[in-house]
């Protein structure tokens, strides 16, 4: 039996009530739109160029199934025409390293601090691990102190990288979790997540 629903509805911290469910090709044109309506700085943070939006052709290997080289899954609101979006994370299995993968997340700027960024970490962590992947790793600017705050706090290593940024590398193993808010609101998403799958 899988780990993990085929898809959660639950709340986000301020209690707003979501879907989290994996990307289908059927949303290219909600998260087109949704990363175009990304801040400039988010979309900075996100793909390391000041452009808006996201290029279509990074938007067609999203939503296109690669046989378990990547995963994504997506924060929506039911019913919503309005918002297309909450947040998004994925995986990408890492060229010759076979237990890595490296991992993204974009969050509406409006929806950021609401644990969506959490929820979304602990969805792909418990898939990863259920596919044999031991490690995320994160490439993150120098600028980006939510990111780079929050990994600190779940307890990544941090390599900064000769051509600018951080490499943050945050293994898969809940033992070896910090005790700080970051990881135990992680801890508590994971096990909501499990308790779920196992209850249905
Ligand atoms: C980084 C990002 C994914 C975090 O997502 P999020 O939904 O805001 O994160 P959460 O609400 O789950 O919070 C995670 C931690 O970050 C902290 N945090 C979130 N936003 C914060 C802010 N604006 N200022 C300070 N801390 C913040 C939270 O307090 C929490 O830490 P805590 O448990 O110790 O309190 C989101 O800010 C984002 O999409 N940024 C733009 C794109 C980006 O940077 N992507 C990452 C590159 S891979």
């Amino acid at each position: 039996m899988s780990a993990l629903l085929p898809s959660y509805r639950l709340l986000l911290n301020d209690r707003l009530p979501v879907i989290l469910r994996p990307l289908t090709p059927d949303d290219r044109e909600r998260i087109t739109d949704a990363f175009r309506r990304l801040s400039p700085e988010s979309t900075y943070f996100r793909f390391w160029t000041r452009v808006q939006g996201a290029n279509p052709k990074f938007i067609e290997r999203l939503c296109t199934n690669d046989d378990g080289q990547h995963r994504t899954w997506v924060i929506v609101i039911e019913n919503n025409d309005d918002i297309p979006g909450v947040g998004g994370g994925s995986y990408w299995r890492s060229e010759g390293l076979e237990d890595s993968a490296e991992v993204s997340f974009t969050v509406a700027d409006e929806f950021q601090g609401q644990g969506v960024g959490t929820l979304l970490l602990a969805v792909l962590w418990a898939e990863a691990q259920e596919a044999g992947l031991r490690q995320f790793v994160a490439y993150v600017m120098d600028e980006n102190h939510v990111m780079l705050t929050w990994w600190a706090n779940l307890g990544a290593a941090h390599v900064k990288q000769s051509h600018g940024g951080w490499e943050l590398t945050l293994r898969l193993d809940e033992t070896l979790l910090p005790d700080t808010s970051a990881a135990n609101s992680l801890r508590r998403r994971l096990g909501f997540l499990r308790a779920a799958a196992a209850d249905a």
